[in-house]
């Protein structure tokens, strides 16, 4: 069945849904996103989303293209009509389709488009076992605190895992993970869990904001520190977050088992927490 998407105000079958060739977005990826989790029907997370798209929006000086209320209504409609139980909104705001400058053009306005993708996000195969992760050279610029839509680096990165059998990058800069194609990175050693700090470097996770939190509900102890490869091949667990996976389980990096090759109690402790509070 055809989903139904959001084009600039429209509902369309998404064989209708169309943006100019002049859209910024396509011409200079001049324009920021969001991935909003699906659970029961419900959006998961919704504030923290809206809170970082309207950082990166002005981060960019770009325009709304809508006020917060309409932009909650697009989703929730989207949701409806699509019927969606389990998945993602995948929403999208570039600066606007002009003739090609590189400039901002003067009277433009801002294009958002948005849909909906079906995912296993609770009960998820390779949550079960874990995944394994490679190493590789962070080649991306450096605001990497905006969501941007230029997701080139990631995308060779994660092409690259793939094809080397793994499921995720954990890219390095300075001989230190600094983050996930698409995830944040963390390694737990000695019960304690371990991911850099927030800085221009990587993405302030909404689903680490969550993690955060719940660890600090819960007892379990987070250290804010940059940390290397192979101590992450030395760690006892390591996992991943992003808003599509929650809390996931790594138990190999770059061919090495981490912690007896199987998620670990404070990863499984850490998946539970997040996703009761998605599924509430
Ligand atoms: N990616 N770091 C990067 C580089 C990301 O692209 C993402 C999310 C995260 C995690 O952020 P959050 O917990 O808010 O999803 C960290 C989304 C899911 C994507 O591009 O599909």
């Amino acid at each position: 069945m055809s989903r139904i998407v959001y084009v600039n105000g429209e509902y369309l079958p998404e064989s209708q849904g169309k943006i100019s060739i002049f859209d910024r977005g396509f011409l200079f990826a001049d324009g920021v996103y969001e991935v909003i989790p699906v659970v029961n029907g419900k959006l998961v997370d919704f504030g923290p989303h809206v809170e970082r798209l309207e950082r990166s929006l002005a981060e960019l000086k770009m325009r709304w293209p809508c006020s917060k209320v309409e932009l909650h209504d697009v989703h929730e409609e989207l949701v409806k009509r699509n019927h969606l139980k389990e998945g993602i909104v995948y929403m999208q705001v570039t600066r606007g389709a002009a003739d090609r400058m590189f400039n901002f053009p003067q009277d433009i306005h801002a294009s958002l488009v948005a849909f909906t993708q079906v995912m296993a996000l609770v009960d998820n195969a390779h949550a079960r076992v874990g995944i394994k992760v490679i190493t590789t050279p962070d080649i991306r610029w450096l605001r990497r605190d905006i969501k941007t839509v230029m997701l080139l680096a990631p995308v060779l990165g994660k092409q690259e895992a793939y094809e080397k059998g793994a499921q995720e990058a954990w890219m390095v800069e300075d001989g230190k993970v600094t983050e996930g194609t698409s995830s944040n990175a963390y390694i737990v050693k000695d019960g304690k869990v371990i991911t850099r700090p927030l800085s221009n470097r990587i993405l302030a996770g909404c689903t680490r904001r969550a993690l955060f939190r719940l660890s600090r509900d819960h007892g379990v102890e987070i250290e804010e520190r940059l940390f290397t490869p192979e101590e992450a091949y030395a760690a006892d667990e390591a996992f991943l977050t992003s808003a599509s996976q929650f809390v996931m389980p790594i138990v190999e990096i770059d061919g090495k088992r981490v912690g007896g090759g199987q998620p670990g109690p404070v990863t499984r402790k850490l998946r539970k927490l997040v996703l009761e509070e998605a599924q509430k």
